[in-house]
């Protein structure tokens, strides 16, 4: 389906904002590389794989939660709405939610992976043919405005499902969600998925699937970094490490080096030590209540939780104050 008003620029998604943010990455005394740059088209593939793991229970728990309450979800948001996906990837669940809109309801996917995002638009306007569906190619937390239509007068929701959220630090969340509150204006609303901090085996096990799944994804930012940026380094030379920190109440992954080694790139050496490691993600976990205080400080306030009956996972219902 065409869209109908200009997409955003992709500026930040090209390979120079990826050569950029890796190599200040690897000058920090902690090594990292942002969580975004796993999804190019063989990091989404692995990603889907992932979710379909058994220790990987996110993705088939909030399928659940949302499959069961959609529509009562969708009652208390109001229709005719503009439903605005942040970071759709395959957009697996989207349709739980599209089954309950009318036809003057609108979809806007937003996804920094293009080839899959194309697919989905495809996917969505087939099985929707009533509603308009729209893909707009970008990093959400970029965005400026929120993509509509000018004379949409639809009430705004933003669904941000996939504990996505936890991908940054309770700062980094404050301050998204202060933007996202700004960008949705008075009368916008949230529909969130945030992952439950819960035992730590569990957490453990499904960063470090059996069948090697997560260690192929977290691998392939370093097969990336080869292909797009010419990057010259041992992939072989690091271990995919991930574990639950209940300190901060977190997943961390980590590339760890097996030896002494350099990555070079563009001219630029990072010299890397045995046992030193690049972080690639960070995943925080947060009880139900925890997660309102944090969306109450950045200016949303709740209207229903929903959880699994073994509380793995929650969504939240969110309003602008
Ligand atoms: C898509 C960010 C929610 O943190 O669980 C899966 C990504 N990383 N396995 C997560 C991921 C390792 C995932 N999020």
């Amino acid at each position: 389906m065409q869209t109908e008003y200009p997409k955003v620029p992709v500026g930040i998604v090209d390979s120079e904002g990826f050569r950029l943010d890796v190599c200040a990455g690897l000058r920090q005394r902690q090594r990292s590389i942002p969580p975004k740059y796993f999804y190019d088209a063989q990091g989404s593939a692995l990603f889907g794989q992932i979710c379909e793991t058994a220790e990987y229970y996110l993705t088939r728990t909030e399928t659940a939660i949302l499959d069961e309450h959609s529509a009562e979800m969708m009652g208390l948001i109001g229709q005719p709405c503009a439903l605005v996906e942040f970071g759709c990837g395959s957009a697996v669940k989207t349709p739980l939610l599209l089954r309950h809109l009318d036809s003057s309801s609108v979809c806007v996917l937003i996804d920094i992976c293009k080839p899959q995002l194309e697919q989905t638009e495809a996917r969505l306007a087939a099985q929707f043919p009533n509603i308009k569906i729209f893909a707009v190619c970008a990093d959400y937390t970029q965005l400026e405005a929120l993509p509509l239509p000018v004379s949409c007068d639809l009430r705004p929701v933003i669904f941000f499902p996939g504990s996505t959220i936890g991908n940054y630090t309770p700062e980094e969340a404050q301050h998204l969600l202060r933007k996202a509150a700004k960008l949705i204006g008075p009368n916008g609303s949230m529909l969130i998925g945030v992952d439950c901090k819960k035992e730590p085996v569990i957490l453990n096990a499904a960063y470090n699937d059996k069948a090697g799944l997560t260690k192929a994804f977290n691998l392939n930012l370093l097969a990336r970094m080869e292909r797009e940026l010419g990057a010259k380094l041992e992939p072989d030379g690091f271990a995919h490490y991930a574990y639950y920190n209940p300190v901060p109440g977190r997943v961390e992954m980590h590339l760890v080096s097996r030896f002494d080694q350099v990555i070079r790139i563009s001219g630029e050496e990072f010299w890397i030590g045995e046992g030193e490691s690049i972080q690639t993600e960070n995943s925080y976990k947060y009880w139900p209540d925890e997660f309102q205080d944090l969306a109450k400080s950045a200016g949303w306030d709740t209207e229903m939780v929903w959880t699994d009956a073994d509380k793995f996972f929650s969504i939240h219902l969110l309003r602008v104050s």
